[in-house]
């Protein structure tokens, strides 16, 4: 019996498993060949002797790293600079130790964080502005040998912006929002958790890319987060990420005086209000004397706010920057403030408008130490968005750009998405403020546009308890990134992820992992914009359910905002001051006047700006329509998605056995998953406009598909499923009871003889695992069993829809004309192994 491909755990015995645990801080040891010519220093000289001082961190991080990379141990020091010998050594310290030792070099002026370093000569010296910039330097070094590279170089390398930071979504039960690889790593049972293992090792991870904080719990915050057992776990996961230069912060529900306090009011304004903050507040910084900050989201998405009582989100930002600032806090401040329940039937609402019209008089009005934390884009995380204009309105108020590492609406780290070249869109963005040049990340962010001294970014993470971290060893070039960027925000996208790819599967400086592992990744994004919502009208997944799958028609007719207008005749939002929501014009006016002209808006973001017929051409009038765009993207991005399982596969032998698998399942149910996205916005637009495809690909029976409905049913029915365009022509079948076998049949004689793949279109359901085996005539070519719950992260339903549906290929089967195909079943409880079609699938076609 054949396993299907995804299944096929083979022991390729090349190099030992590796689980992704050290990510891409795994220190794999050099081929002889190299260290043959490598200097590498026989001593370290960590210029602090005080355990939980970062540059003692960095003494034990070099051991250990070079120890991993060469073999061979070094001494590790904390004084005798002086007495070095020629053999060569490394010293790392702080700008400070480093003079007072008698560091020869001139160190050049540095900015908070920064460091100087240099390779040349003999010696290595790290030199920090701080004791975190100090460590940062050790890392760099660091990442340089595990990549091979003993070059000598010397420069100074400081952060664009002060403020680099993860946030966390994580509960206090210990689950997390959004969160699609297991359970939190910080808290459990509503208390924070005792073995603080992981805690430190990805402070280490965080470290390493330069993110300086950390807030640990969902910005829905829980109350109960201020206990006193919880704040003295918060004063121990401090303590543990405090050797790696990591601050702890919090986020804080705005009515916990109320709720958690026994107050009878939140009023911001309030005496009594006030007083419980500072006491709350008072109480924390005992348990963390350095803590980074509070992050508060309020009057936003049900979450209590200043608006409860008519105040201004400014007297709410500004009631917590009181409370921090006698101890050095900083108060994130979510600028993600808008209403749910704008009414659909008005042309001029709009969503994307709120956080402009919410903060933009509010300017003058917040503390030095409040910063606005602002998405991205005006609405959520979507695969591409106009950056929001809020950066260019916020002159006086320090702002911070939010980033989503975790692939929310994404593909939720079971498709490939690498997210920077998306990143890069809005951070390369010139909002041209004044009519100067006002880049976000090189101008904006950096402070130089208005003069700013506090900004930067915060980055959602959502690492769970898997051994990957993320569920998904691809995904977690995307964190890596995050911090590169936050640190210089005109990383090369590309670069970053050769240095990420190389310490991750290296040491094998083998072109085809390199080169695969790129290209893969740098048309993931692409790809995925094709195959879920281009041309700017977002991800067209479910928008009141998981953010997964294909959902198109969720968007429209809901107080939530995520429009996209479509009707019989066009698609997109109206958001021109011309004629729509004016949002355009809430740009400078440089901006505005490309956003509001359909013919000057790019087409990546036309249906962003513009509301237009399906008959609208792209390309200033030379390219296709709309909706043959639409079709043509879909199959598209769904045909780039289809070669990566060949593309891994590719390097079978060159990526240890356990990785090599893992990565390889992910990218089979991908191109799967994909296909689905495709068929169900292609046949859902059809539909809509009732245009055919040029093509003739959409809603026409699929050449090489039998439909389930159409074969030979035993113990099956035929059913409907919602959203309609879910299911290959609009139909499945399902298990007439839930625990009886059952099955379906097929004669293959539309297809000549020849050597096929078969793909099994079924659909996953949570709270089930049926079992499937699929025989051609009495031969069986596998089994499988309907498990996808225990294999991927995605949120799980329990219904037959596009976040369930999924298919398995079984690949080269010889099929002649008449064969029999079967698919023998057994339901599961909620599982009614529902089945969709089977493609019989001649080499090369997508479909
Ligand atoms: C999105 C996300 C929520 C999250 C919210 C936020 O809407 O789906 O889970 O709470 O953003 O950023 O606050």
């Amino acid at each position: 019996m054949r396993s299907p491909w995804f299944l096929a755990f083979l022991s390729l015995g090349l190099v030992t498993a590796e689980d992704g645990r050290n990510a891409w801080l795994r220190y794999a040891q050099l081929p002889d060949n190299v260290l043959r010519h490598a200097r590498v220093p026989k001593s370290i000289i960590a210029l602090n002797s005080t355990e939980t001082s970062p540059v003692f961190t960095a003494g034990l991080e070099l051991q250990k790293g070079i120890r991993g990379v060469t073999g061979k141990t070094p001494d590790l020091t904390h004084e005798g600079y002086n007495n070095r010998n020629g053999s060569g050594s490394i010293v790392v310290g702080t700008v400070e130790a480093y003079t007072e030792a008698g560091g020869a070099s001139q160190i050049p002026e540095l900015d908070e964080d920064g460091f100087w370093f240099s390779t040349e000569g003999d010696n290595v010296e790290i030199v920090g502005q701080n004791e975190r910039g100090a460590l940062y330097g050790a890392f760099e070094y660091l990442s340089m040998i595990a990549q091979g590279n003993f070059t000598g170089v010397a420069y100074a390398t400081n952060p664009s912006a002060p403020i680099r930071w993860v946030n966390q979504w994580d509960n206090l039960d210990g689950t997390i929002e959004r969160g699609y690889a297991g359970l939190s790593i910080f808290f459990e049972n509503n208390v924070t958790v005792s073995n603080l293992t992981r805690v430190t090792e990805y402070a280490r991870l965080l470290s390493s890319i330069r993110i300086n904080g950390i807030v640990i719990n969902n910005v829905n915050a829980n109350p109960i987060l201020l206990t006193p057992e919880n704040l003295a776990g918060l004063g121990n996961i401090a303590d543990a990420m405090r050797p790696w230069g990591v601050k702890v912060g919090i986020s804080l529900n705005f009515a916990s005086p109320q709720d958690f306090g026994g107050l009878d009011t939140f009023d911001p304004l309030d005496q009594s209000v006030i007083a419980w903050w500072a006491d709350i507040t008072k109480k924390v910084y005992e348990k963390v004397p350095d803590m980074a900050g509070y992050l508060i989201k309020a009057s936003s998405e049900g979450q209590p706010g200043p608006l409860t009582y008519n105040r201004t989100l400014a007297d709410g930002a500004n009631l917590f920057a009181r409370a921090v600032q006698p101890y050095g806090g900083i108060v994130m401040f979510r600028a993600f403030v808008y209403d749910h329940t704008i009414a659909y039937d008005n042309w001029y609402n709009d969503r994307a408008n709120a956080a402009v019209d919410f903060f933009r008089d509010l300017d003058a009005d917040f503390d030095d130490n409040v910063v606005v934390q602002i998405k991205y884009g005006p609405i959520d995380f979507q695969v591409r968005e106009a950056p929001s204009p809020l950066f260019a309105h916020l002159r006086h108020t320090a702002t911070a750009m939010e980033l989503q590492v975790a692939q929310e609406y994404l593909g939720q780290q079971c498709h490939l998405v690498y997210l920077p070249p998306l990143w890069r869109t809005v951070l390369d963005f010139d909002l041209r403020v004044d009519g100067q040049q006002s880049i976000i990340g090189a101008d904006i962010l950096t402070g130089k546009t208005f003069n700013k001294k506090l900004s930067g970014y915060a980055g959602v993470v959502n690492v769970g308890r898997n051994a990957t971290w993320l569920g998904s060893h691809l995904a977690m070039s995307n964190l890596y990134a995050f911090g590169r960027l936050a640190w210089d925000p005109a990383a090369d996208s590309a670069a970053m992820l050769r240095d990420w790819t190389r310490l991750t599967f290296g040491p094998s400086d083998d072109e085809a992992v390199l080169n695969t592992i790129e290209s893969m990744s740098m048309a993931s994004w692409p790809a995925y914009e094709n195959y879920t919502g281009n041309l700017g009208v977002q991800t067209l997944t479910d928008i009141t359910g998981p953010h997964y799958g294909p959902n198109p028609q969720s968007q429209d007719h809901n107080g939530w905002g995520q429009w996209t207008r479509a009707d019989g005749e066009g698609i997109g939002m109206d958001r021109t001051v011309r004629n729509g929501t004016a949002n355009a014009g809430q740009y400078p006016a440089e901006v505005a006047a490309v956003f509001e002209d359909v013919a000057a808006t790019p087409d990546d973001l036309l249906l962003w700006f513009h509301h237009v017929p399906y008959t609208h051409r792209l390309r200033g009038g030379e390219g296709p329509t709309v909706i043959q765009h639409f079709y043509d993207a879909h199959y598209a991005g769904a045909e780039t998605v289809a070669t990566f399982p060949a593309q891994w596969a590719a390097l079978r032998g060159k990526i240890d056995a356990q990785r090599y698998e893992e990565v390889l399942f992910r990218l089979v149910y991908q191109a799967g998953h994909a296909i689905v996205w495709r068929d169900a916005i292609s046949e859902f637009y059809l539909n809509m406009s009732g245009i055919a495809d040029e093509r003739g690909r959409v809603g026409r029976p699929h050449p090489w598909r039998v439909e389930a409905e159409d074969m030979e049913l035993d113990g099956y029915r035929v059913t409907a499923v919602t959203p309609f365009e879910a299911a290959s022509g609009l139909r499945i079948v399902q298990t007439v009871d839930n625990s009886t076998a059952a099955r379906v049949r097929a004669r293959l004689r539309q297809f000549p003889d020849g050597v096929y793949d078969v793909a099994v279109a079924y659909y996953d359901l949570y709270e089930g695992r049926a079992r499937y085996e699929l025989f051609l005539n009495d031969r069986s070519l596998g089994a499988w069993v309907g498990d996808l719950e225990d294999r991927l992260g995605y949120t799980l339903t329990r219904g037959i829809d596009g976040h369930s549906a999924t298919r398995v290929t079984f690949r080269d089967v010889q099929i002649r004309k008449g064969d029999v195909l079967r698919i023998q079943t057994l339901p599961d409880g909620r599982e009614t192994a529902p089945l969709d079609y089977v493609a019989v699938l001649p080499r090369g076609v997508v479909d």
